[in-house]
């Protein structure tokens, strides 16, 4: 097959900066698609928290030139690095008023106010950064919201562009409730003219939506597991944008993410404090063991763990967790949960952890190696979203026999097999109501497997822990995209 030109753009990369999975997508797939020997290269924002001199990031010379409409023309400079362990080059788009400052997209839950300039930026240095590079790409890889006007700046300003003559579109879509939504004096520095804000295009109740026209725009749209491919074409799963990506049918794919298993394979870890594998479970029983001290719980080893690792946001079902959660309990279980978000969900969790001191603790934060841990020591892993379109930390969770307990939506559904107890088959215990019955029902039939059918709990570890999803796999799924794409560029140039 053919060797592409492949530049990726996205908002956040590990390990430079992360606030959720797209970063270990963005870190971990260009590695992947570097070994089917493609030219890849990365380009994220030089945000404050991407450490220069840890990465031995190098000034190129030459600043560029970003023409921001109505703010007028500004100047970027760029470093150049390499993802870690890799060849890949990865590119730091560096503009301190708009990227030099705590948080990457807000301070707190609420985003910064000038998120559209920021990202209409970046989009527009992407552009500038291929020109100055002389790197002519035959597919652009957008990832969400943030870079999705690339899309549209491909097909108007850079139409007649020569670096961009046999570049094609992709755009990720890594997580349909954020969207991009700006005043429509946003329209006046993107400057591709107002002519392309109509409903039909970036306008949405009198406002532009940066995600709404990057769908339009692209040649190709990937939803990251196949049935979140198909959930948002529907109202409960679209965020409004069910009819539209409808029209666009033809053009969605659903390529599952993959894991970086040198970062996540409990025999290789070097976050967790024992090591173990399929074939030798005692070191999973060390690390809980380590896990209650380092948390204050009781050193039972006979208590089932469940771990919770993710944004406390609405998404992830921290609702019915909470509504069910003092009947969740009333089990002889214990739980830990790691996480940032919502203010009042960070408060309920803080305050259950005081308590109910015996059973539950929790690290209200930010911390990968706690992550690690709570995945190495735990039992089940609990990850009852209310929409997830891939899901990694049930992924993760498979790898180091940590059965997972989810809701039967997008990746989580596709990911997961619910357990049989007649064939000992399954990876994973899974609910399809989003209400909280559903959800202790199922935690309460985990606690009873794990209790009272070992044979049971064995064979979900072991199915669970032979489980790969290997990013070489999932590489191949894009290159396929990306060949689609071309291939309809060229038939579309010939007629
Ligand atoms: P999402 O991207 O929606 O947040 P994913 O499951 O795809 O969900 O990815 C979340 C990633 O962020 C995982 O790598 C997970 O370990 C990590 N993560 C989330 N919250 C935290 C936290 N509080 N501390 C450390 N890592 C976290
Ligand atoms: C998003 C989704 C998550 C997905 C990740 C990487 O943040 O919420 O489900 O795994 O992106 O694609």
């Amino acid at each position: 097959m053919k060797k592409l030109n492949i530049l990726l753009a996205a908002s956040e990369v590990v390990p430079f900066a992360k606030s959720g999975g797209l970063a270990d997508v963005s870190g971990a797939l260009p590695k992947a698609l570097k070994d089917l020997g493609h030219d890849i290269r990365v380009v994220m924002p030089r945000y404050y928290v991407v450490d220069k001199e840890k990465y031995n990031l190098k000034l190129l010379e030459g600043a560029l030139s970003v023409h921001m409409g109505s703010m007028g023309e500004m100047w970027a400079a760029v470093y150049e690095g390499k993802l870690p362990q890799s060849d890949v080059p990865i590119y730091f788009i560096e503009y301190d008023e708009f990227f030099g400052r705590k948080g990457l997209y807000g301070e707190d839950s609420d985003g910064f106010s000038d998120n559209d300039n920021r990202y209409i930026f970046f989009s527009k240095a992407v552009m500038q950064l291929a020109k100055k590079l002389d790197f002519r790409p035959d597919v652009i890889h957008a990832n969400d919201w943030h870079t999705a006007p690339i899309s549209l700046l491909l097909n108007t300003t850079y139409a007649f562009d020569p670096i961009f003559k046999n570049t094609g579109l992709l755009l990720s879509i890594h997580n349909l409730e954020h969207q991009g939504k700006f005043y429509k004096g946003a329209m006046d520095v993107l400057g591709v003219g107002w002519e392309h804000f109509t409903v039909k295009e970036l306008e949405e109740y009198d406002g532009v939506n940066f995600l709404k026209g990057g769908i339009v725009h692209a040649d190709a749209i990937n939803a990251v597991s196949k049935k979140y491919a198909q959930e948002i074409r529907t109202s409960e799963f679209g965020f409004g944008l069910q009819s539209l990506i409808n029209d666009y049918e033809y053009k969605l794919f659903g390529v599952l993410n993959g894991v970086d298993y040198d970062e996540w394979s409990p025999s290789i870890d070097k976050l967790i404090p024992f090591t173990f594998d399929i074939d030798n479970l005692e070191g999973k029983e060390k690390c809980k063991a380590e896990l209650q001290k380092e948390f204050n719980l009781p050193q039972r080893s006979e208590v089932p763990m469940i771990g919770f690792v993710g944004r406390l946001a609405e998404q992830k079902g921290i609702g019915l967790i909470s509504s069910c959660f003092e009947r969740i309990l009333e089990m002889d279980i214990q739980i830990v949960l790691l996480g940032t978000g919502e203010k009042w969900a960070e408060r309920f969790f803080k305050e259950k952890a005081e308590q109910y001191p015996l059973k539950f603790a929790s690290y209200i934060g930010y911390d990968n190696t706690i992550a690690h841990k709570i995945e190495a020591a735990s039992d089940m892993f609990l990850m009852p979203s209310l929409f997830e379109p891939c899901g990694l930390n049930q992924i993760y969770s498979l790898r180091y026999g940590t059965i997972p307990i989810v809701r039967a939506t997008g990746g989580l559904d596709d990911t997961i097999e619910n357990y049989d107890a007649y064939h000992k088959s399954g990876t994973g215990f899974k609910f399809y109501d989003a209400s909280p019955i559903a959800l202790l029902n199922t935690v309460q039939w985990a606690v009873d497997v794990y209790y009272n059918d070992k044979e049971g709990m064995q064979a979900l570890r072991s199915n669970a822990m032979s489980k790969r999803y290997e990013w070489s796999k999932a590489a191949q799924g894009y290159e396929e995209i990306y060949h689609h794409i071309i291939n309809g560029r060229l038939n579309s140039h010939h007629n």
